[in-house]
Formats: C-alpha cells, sequence, structure tokens
C-alpha cells in the first residue's frame, strides 16, 4: 500500500432501481476516490433480504448494480467491485460483531429501522433490526477509514465507530476507526413531489424519483412535473424554498456545477426556465449513463464479480482471523 492512501468502502443494496439520489448522494463521490486510494465497492446483497425479495429479482438487482457502479465511472482495475455474500468473511465477523461489540440499547437508537418499520415493528425480521451491525462488518473488515455515503447512513457508520472502539479495548488493535464522509450539496436529496420527504428507491410513486435507468424523456418529464415553492425566485433556502434547493442540489449534482454558481446563473429565471434548463441536464446525463451501463454485458459483469471476490476475500480473511484468535475460536 502506498504512502497516505487511503481505504475506501461503500455499498448500495440491489433492492429497487437506483435513483438520482442514490447517485448524487452516494456513486458519485466513488470514482473521485480511486485514483489515490484504495477503493472496494460492495453490492449488499445480504441487506437486500433484510426485507422480502423475489430470488429472480434479487438475482438480476445484482447485475444491475454492479453494472451501475461501473456506469457511474468505477474502474474495476483500480478498485474492487464484488458481491457481499461471495465473500462469507463479512455475515461471519457480524455474528462476532453482535456478540461482542453491538448492544440492544445501540441498535433502539437507529431511526432508519423506526422510519422503516413506523408501527409495524414487532413483525419486522430480526435481520432488518440487525442491518446496521452487519453495515459495520463491512466497513470494518478492510480496515476502512473512509465511507462515502449519503447523509441517512451517517448513523449507521457512526455505530461502526463505537463498535470497532469497543472491540479494540477489549482485545487490542484490531479496526481501523472509520468515518462517513457526505457531499456538501447534496448528501439528501428530496423528492421530487413533497421536498419534506425523502428521494427513496422504494417509493411506490414513481414520479417521486428518477430511476439512473429511466427513459431519457421520461426523466425530463419528471423535472417538469416536480413541485415547486409558492413565491417567484430561484435561491437556495432549504426552509423558504425547499423544492427549488432541491432541485438546485440535482442540478448541481447532475450537471457538476456548484449551487452557489447555479443560483447567480439564474437568478432572473422563471421556474419554466430554471426547469426546462434541469431537464436538459437530467437528459443529457440519462444519456451518457445509460450508454455507459449498456456497454457491458451480464458475463462481463459476472467476470468482474468474481475477480472482486477473489480480492476482497484475502484482504477480509486476514483481519477476521485475528479477531478469531484474539477471541478464542482458533
Ligand atoms: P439505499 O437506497 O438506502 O440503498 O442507499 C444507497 C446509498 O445512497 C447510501 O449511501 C445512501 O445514503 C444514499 N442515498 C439514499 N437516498 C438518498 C437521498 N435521498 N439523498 C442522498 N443520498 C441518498
Ligand atoms: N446500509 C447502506 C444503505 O442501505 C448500504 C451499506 C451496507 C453500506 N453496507 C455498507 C454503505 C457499508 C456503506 C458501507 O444504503
Amino acid at each position: 500500500m502506498e504512502k497516505d492512501e487511503k481505504i475506501v468502502f461503500s455499498g448500495i443494496q440491489p433492492s429497487g432501481k437506483l435513483n438520482i439520489a442514490n447517485y448524487i448522494g452516494a456513486l458519485s463521490q466513488w470514482p473521485n476516490l480511486q485514483d489515490e486510494d484504495k477503493c472496494i465497492f460492495c453490492v449488499v446483497d445480504y441487506h437486500a433480504i433484510t426485507v422480502k425479495k423475489n430470488p429472480k429479482e434479487l438475482r438480476k438487482r445484482v447485475i444491475e448494480t454492479a453494472k451501475i457502479y461501473l456506469a457511474a465511472g468505477i474502474d474495476s482495475e483500480k478498485s474492487i467491485i464484488f458481491k457481499q455474500s461471495d465473500v462469507s468473511a463479512h455475515t461471519e465477523l457480524a455474528w462476532i460483531l453482535n456478540c461482542i461489540g453491538a448492544r440492544i440499547s445501540d441498535l433502539n437508537k437507529m431511526t432508519q429501522f423506526k422510519d422503516k418499520t413506523g408501527e409495524n415493528k414487532e413483525s419486522a425480521s430480526v435481520g432488518l433490526y440487525d442491518y446496521p451491525v452487519l453495515m459495520a462488518a463491512d466497513i470494518l473488515l478492510y480496515g476502512t477509514e473512509v465511507v462515502p455515503v449519503g447523509e441517512d447512513q451517517i448513523q449507521h457508520v457512526e455505530l461502526a465507530r463505537d463498535i470497532a472502539k469497543r472491540v479494540n479495548n477489549t482485545y487490542g488493535d484490531i479496526f481501523t476507526i472509520p468515518k462517513a464522509v457526505v457531499k456538501k450539496d447534496g448528501a439528501r436529496i428530496m423528492s421530487l413531489l413533497d421536498p419534506s420527504k425523502k428521494m427513496s428507491k422504494s417509493d411506490e410513486n414513481e414520479n417521486n424519483a428518477i430511476a439512473l435507468l429511466d427513459k431519457p424523456e421520461v426523466g425530463r418529464k419528471k423535472i417538469m412535473k416536480a413541485v415547486t415553492d409558492s413565491n417567484t425566485g430561484i435561491y437556495f433556502n432549504l426552509e423558504d424554498k425547499p423544492a427549488i434547493s432541491n432541485l438546485l442540489n440535482i442540478y448541481a449534482g447532475l450537471g457538476n456545477r456548484e449551487v452557489k454558481r447555479l443560483v447567480k446563473d439564474h437568478k432572473d429565471s422563471g421556474y419554466g426556465e430554471f426547469k426546462n434548463a434541469l431537464a436538459d441536464v437530467v437528459e443529457n446525463f440519462l444519456i451518457t449513463f445509460q450508454e455507459k451501463y449498456n456497454s457491458y454485458s451480464d458475463e462481463n459483469v459476472l467476470e468482474i464479480l468474481e475477480k472482486g471476490k477473489e480480492r476482497a476475500e484475502k484482504i477480509a480473511q486476514e483481519r477476521l482471523n485475528k479477531l478469531k484468535n484474539a477471541i478464542g475460536i482458533i
């Protein structure tokens, strides 16, 4: 490993249709890191089964998600791309951390579990409740320092930090302490029809989100249909202008421009003109993204995942064995 090279780890669940919020919040950070750092990007299929999944669809989404990583600019030579279930050290470490690192009081604080389950906590799977421990295992296995994610994952990365510190206190220097990194603009992209709610790939109304594989003209239409705020003017203010601020974040994220610059350029625009300019950016982004996506075959991707598995396994197994030895399992 080169001096100053950091280890970067992130992952996305192969569930639902990945959307522009996943791209802006998480994926768009990844390619920038791979020249300097050692990057590991995982398709986290064991996370996806925390809620019921159709087996055929899950298999399809794993390949789709890996292709999306490649289309976003991940280079499979520079970075490791692999499927979580291919490296059994993840689930093995999760079990150990369940026993020696994580506490029920930690998991009871997780806001995502509360939000996802609402009134139905009792019927949720134990896996959904425990998922942040599996996520901690993903991160800690690789000596990760940097975890590029959207804002909603910060709490989970903090739990991974706490678990790492607890284990190190008892068993010595096993884990590196990781840190979440989020984007300045776009760590939390909101729904197009309701800017008080997060854009989410599990949303039932497809008009709330633009999928990365939506037809470009569909993406354009969704922007034109997006809600705006009641008063006029294009400026950034989350309280006063939640809808326009969200559209500015989307514009910045897909158009590679700073929000500040966009506000300057559009200060005299009406909503229609502003949305039209953003619709152009979205349409062009989707065209380019999907050209790249379609340049990979399923066979390409399976090969890449197979190579990734071998590379990831070596790194993961070493730290897992060190911990197993420290706790008396080997
Ligand atoms: P998920 O859709 O929960 O699998 O999230 C995959 C990645 O996208 C994670 O890093 C999330 O933090 C990020 N992400 C999900 N939704 C958003 C959003 N609305 N805005 C920004 N980032 C997001
Ligand atoms: N929990 C993350 C999500 O739903 C996905 C994830 C699993 C992840 N393991 C990870 C992200 C490790 C970063 C690092 O979005």
